[in-house]
């Protein structure tokens, strides 16, 4: 076979096969069209193969250098357009190992010694999720400190919190942000540690059994920047399951759909907040979109489309998890359609994180040194709220319980209270003195403090509390965890 006809698929595998494939079938069975955004791993795996073929003598230095060269060459096509994707090459791999072999002859053609697509598809998408996981940490860092950042401003604002969707006790709004502080540093966590198992090298597993050539698996995961911590290099042990190994890319997804969730609860709180019944909050007009036939509606469309898109990214966990629960050892391919749904679950959680940050956050201005278009705040509203619903019934019964009565006695007095205050349509602050001394004697003038939504707030000290001081101390603990990490 000589080169310029290697522009098909069957010319690239193999004489043996005595009809063409239908144009359906080819449709059907190739992956070019999503699976092109794998070139650069691609590219770069080839390469450190190469080098590491030619340190072992199994191919000559000239035909890597011209490896090299081609490889050059192809990547210029590619990040300027004018690389020509040919469906009839299946996938990616085939593309470029055509191209490659057209521009450089015979070493072209020798790249593939002590190689398989298996190997290779697998190596490409750990090269690839690794970089995309480096950049979701980043953006995962990025909200974690565009929500330290409202929170700061508001650690004195108070709001109600509830339990099943009732007023329950007053919080501080700083420490309502704080709990996804949380969230996303534990997704962070996530992230770091699939990363681990992500970066690790299936190449050299050839086919499924390994191969005769005398390869060194170690130097192409050094070149690949496929080491541990200590600089160790990370090789895949086991060539039957390198080559099949999918559940690195479950794992992401996993993560990435436990992200999703988090998300879709904030953004569920949102939509509430922003609703005309709680006025809590409002986020920047460049968020929201009117409707056609009702003037006075600002829809939170981009909170509810993250919600929905939640159920894209869950999804594609599932189809993961499916995808591989039949499946025999080794390669099969099945395997090809693991790259949609990771492609899609990347881009779905990469934008939502991007938007989300600067949704809350707000944008830089360069005029201001301000950033701008963050979300905003109705204190007030909140206050509101908070006094509305009895927040302070607790404190009340604490209060008691400080005097003396046994918790459950506390808990029906202050229940009479909270009756007599419905049916004068007030707060339990608003109740006279003597009318709470009717409840019981032990009440003195010192329980206005105690019912106040501020001495509520400051009562609650304790580590992970809401006092305004645990709360800062967060902060804080947050800043510099972060900080840690953003260290090179
Ligand atoms: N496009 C294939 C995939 O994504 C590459 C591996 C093909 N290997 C094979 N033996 N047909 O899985």
């Amino acid at each position: 076979m000589s080169h310029n006809q290697l522009d098909k698929k069957s010319e690239a595998w193999s004489a043996l096969f005595s009809e063409p494939m239908s144009d359906l079938v080819k449709r059907y069975t190739a992956s070019v069209f999503f699976d092109q955004r794998l070139w650069k791993a691609d590219i770069e795996g080839s390469l450190a193969h190469a080098e590491m073929l030619a340190a072992q003598g199994v191919i000559s230095q000239q035909d890597l250098a011209a490896i090299v060269k081609g490889m050059a060459q192809i990547r210029g096509e590619i990040e300027t357009g004018q690389f020509e994707w040919k469906l009839d090459l299946e996938d990616v791999h085939l593309n470029i190992e055509a191209r490659l072999t057209q521009l450089v002859g015979d070493a072209g053609k020798r790249l593939h010694t002590g190689r398989s697509r298996n190997d290779q598809v697998a190596t490409d998408v750990r090269l690839w999720l690794r970089d995309e996981i480096d950049l979701i940490l980043k953006l995962l860092g990025e909200l974690q400190h565009a929500l330290l950042e409202v929170a700061t401003k508001h650690v004195d604002v108070v709001m109600p919190g509830y339990t099943h969707l009732q007023v329950a006790q007053p919080v501080s709004f700083a420490h309502h942000l704080l709990a996804y502080v949380e969230m996303f540093a534990r997704d962070a966590e996530r992230m770091q540690d699939v990363r681990k198992r992500t970066n690790c090298l299936p190449l050299g597993s050839a086919a499924l059994a390994g191969t005769v050539y005398p390869l060194d698996r170690h130097r192409v995961a050094k070149t690949l920047g496929m080491v541990d911590a200590q600089g160790t290099p990370m090789v895949c042990q086991n060539s039957l399951d390198a080559v099949s190994d999918r559940d690195f890319a479950i794992e992401f997804s996993a993560a990435a759909a436990l992200v999703m969730v988090h998300i879709s609860r904030l953004s569920e709180e949102l939509i509430l907040w922003m609703s005309q019944n709680f006025g809590f909050v409002k986020i920047a007009d460049r968020f929201t979109t009117g409707s056609s036939i009702m003037p006075q509606k600002k829809n939170p469309d981009v909170p509810e489309l993250a919600r929905g898109k939640t159920g894209r990214v869950v999804g594609h966990l599932m189809g993961l998890l499916t995808l591989m629960k039949g499946q025999p050892l080794a390669y099969n391919k099945d395997n090809q359609e693991d790259k949609e749904p990771l492609f899609d679950t990347v881009d779905t959680l990469r934008d939502t994180l991007r938007i989300f940050t600067e949704m809350i956050g707000g944008q830089p201005n360069p005029a201001t040194g301000q950033k701008d278009g963050g979300i905003t705040v109705n204190a007030q509203a909140m206050e509101q709220a908070a006094l509305k619903g009895y927040a302070t019934a607790t404190d009340l019964a604490d209060y008691l319980v400080k005097k003396g009565l046994p918790f459950r006695d506390a808990h029906e007095v202050v229940a009479q209270a909270v009756k007599a205050a419905l049916s004068h349509a007030c707060d339990l602050s608003e109740l006279p003195l003597s009318v709470l001394q009717g409840f019981h004697t032990a009440i003195e003038k010192d329980v206005y403090g105690v019912m106040s939504l501020g001495g509520s707030l400051n009562a609650r000290n304790t580590l992970g509390g809401t006092a305004p001081v645990q709360v800062k101390a967060q902060i804080e603990r947050h800043r510099a965890r972060l900080h840690q990490k953003e260290q090179p």
